[in-house]
């Protein structure tokens, strides 16, 4: 058996379109950039992988969650250093009107769209905020911001967590929703967006052990991702050197993944310092100190060890990973298959009747619905039993269960392993028990 990687984002891209993991946003008016909708399949993916992240994060007796609003109080993202400092710096071609971020090309060279030569406008600064307008009159005064991170709405909270649940440092708080950034040049599928989804969590801590817990996490976060079944020939940490630095880390280092375009950042750990409480305290006027009771009740800021990492791109690397074209160019054992962790599976089971008869539906759909009650489930009678097997490998369902002519007989059904092919003939009154150790997580 041979089989081969993702070599192509396109190759994925009709997959996920082709089986209802994730279409082009407005599709029907021809699709708007850079924006993407998850259809049945990829919704049931991204909330397994939330709810790994969730869990991972709060079964735990240190970290807690928080919901926080997109739309937050603008000076806000004054004080964070957004209204002033998110800015890429753009450049447009003159001749063909592309757009480029500066930092991603070299402007000395010809436009790489259209070729063009010393065709490049001057460097301008675009702020990355959506801003948008709170009531009904749009002046300057109304103006709020779309947040461009998930972060700030924990900072602003710190307090309300930290006394209402009675939390001693060190602790988190950790949270999951959408982030809108006007990005330049988004692409490469769900790779970057203008829309899209962080699961970021802040640490905090006392000023001084912010290394301790730095590494700390690395560590639990590299994990996350490798018991999400991601290789780790696909990983590596990319640390930040002084001039990548963002103005609030003292230390940061990205999770990158090999993407078929490339490496690319998947996760950041930053150690934030105190940066974002201080400006906070500063801006609202309010005091933002934790008085530590084990210390002499001292009264500080605490610093911040932060996790961040991106759903949708984290859902990418997942998908290209688990991609594999077996046997190719062979017709009769060809096949696509996604190798999802079973715990991120969409669909963990597939109920086939071999032939679309009555006798066979009537308690082959019984045992569907049986299954139904504890796992997402399919059931599935039209076309050749080969057609529905390749279907649900495409789809990355784990198990297969064909209920044959002989189940009639025997009681018993064919369980099929997704990636090792390998049938298992098993009595219908012990399919939930089998089910249950398999998917054990
Ligand atoms: N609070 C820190 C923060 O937002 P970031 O490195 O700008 O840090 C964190 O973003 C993660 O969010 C990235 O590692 C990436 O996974 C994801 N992300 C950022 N911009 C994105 C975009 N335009 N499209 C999709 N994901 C994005």
């Amino acid at each position: 058996m041979s089989e081969t990687n993702l070599k192509d984002m396109a190759e994925l891209v009709s997959l996920c379109k082709r089986r209802g993991f994730i279409f082009q946003s407005s599709e029907v008016y021809g699709g708007l950039q850079s924006c993407w909708d998850y259809g049945p399949l990829g919704v049931e993916l991204k909330n397994n992988l939330k709810q790994t992240w969730w869990k991972s994060m709060t079964l735990r007796d240190d970290v807690v969650g928080v919901d926080a609003s997109i739309f937050m109080h603008p000076t806000v993202w004054k004080a964070s250093g957004h209204v002033d400092g998110f800015n890429d710096p753009m450049i447009d071609c003159k001749s063909c009107k592309e757009r480029y971020r500066e930092d991603k090309i070299d402007p000395t060279q010809p436009c790489p769209k259209c070729g063009a030569k010393d065709s490049f406008t001057e460097a301008r600064d675009f702020n990355l905020m959506f801003k948008t307008h709170f009531g009904p009159v749009e002046d300057s005064s109304a103006i709020v911001y779309m947040r461009p991170e998930t972060a700030q709405g924990i900072f602003v909270n710190f307090l309300n967590v930290q006394t209402t649940m009675r939390k001693k440092l060190p602790f988190g708080i950790c949270q999951i929703g959408k982030a809108f950034r006007n990005e330049i040049t988004p692409g490469n599928f769900i790779f970057r967006t203008r829309e899209f989804e962080q699961m970021e969590m802040q640490y905090f801590c006392k000023p001084g052990t912010q290394k301790d817990f730095m590494e700390k996490w690395k560590e639990i976060r590299y994990q996350w991702h490798i018991e999400n079944g991601l290789r780790p020939e696909k990983l590596r940490w990319h640390p930040h050197g002084p001039d990548e630095l963002a103005h609030y880390a003292d230390a940061a280092m990205d999770i990158e993944y090999e993407f078929p375009h490339g490496w690319g950042e998947m996760e950041g750990i930053h150690s934030r310092t105190d940066f974002d409480l201080k400006q906070h305290q500063e801006f609202s006027g309010k005091k933002l100190e934790y008085v530590d009771q084990e210390d002499g009740n001292k009264k500080y800021i605490p610093y911040v060890v932060e996790t961040s990492v991106g759903c949708d791109r984290s859902l990418l690397a997942i998908l290209c990973d688990a991609y594999r074209l077996e046997n190719e160019g062979d017709k009769e054992n060809e096949r696509t298959v996604l190798r999802l962790h079973p715990k991120l599976a969409p669909i963990k089971v597939a109920v086939l009747p071999l032939v679309k008869k009555e006798k066979l539906d009537v308690p082959a759909r019984q045992l569907f619905e049986d299954l139904q009650k504890d796992y997402k489930a399919e059931y599935d009678t039209a076309g050749s039993i080969g057609k529905r097997y390749r279907r649900q490998d495409e789809i990355g369902t784990p198990f297969c269960i064909t209920f044959d002519f002989d189940s009639l007989e025997d009681n018993a059904v064919t369980i099929r392993n997704r990636d090792s092919m390998v049938q298992e003939r098993v009595a219908i009154d012990k399919v939930k028990d089998y089910l249950k150790d398999k998917l054990k997580f």
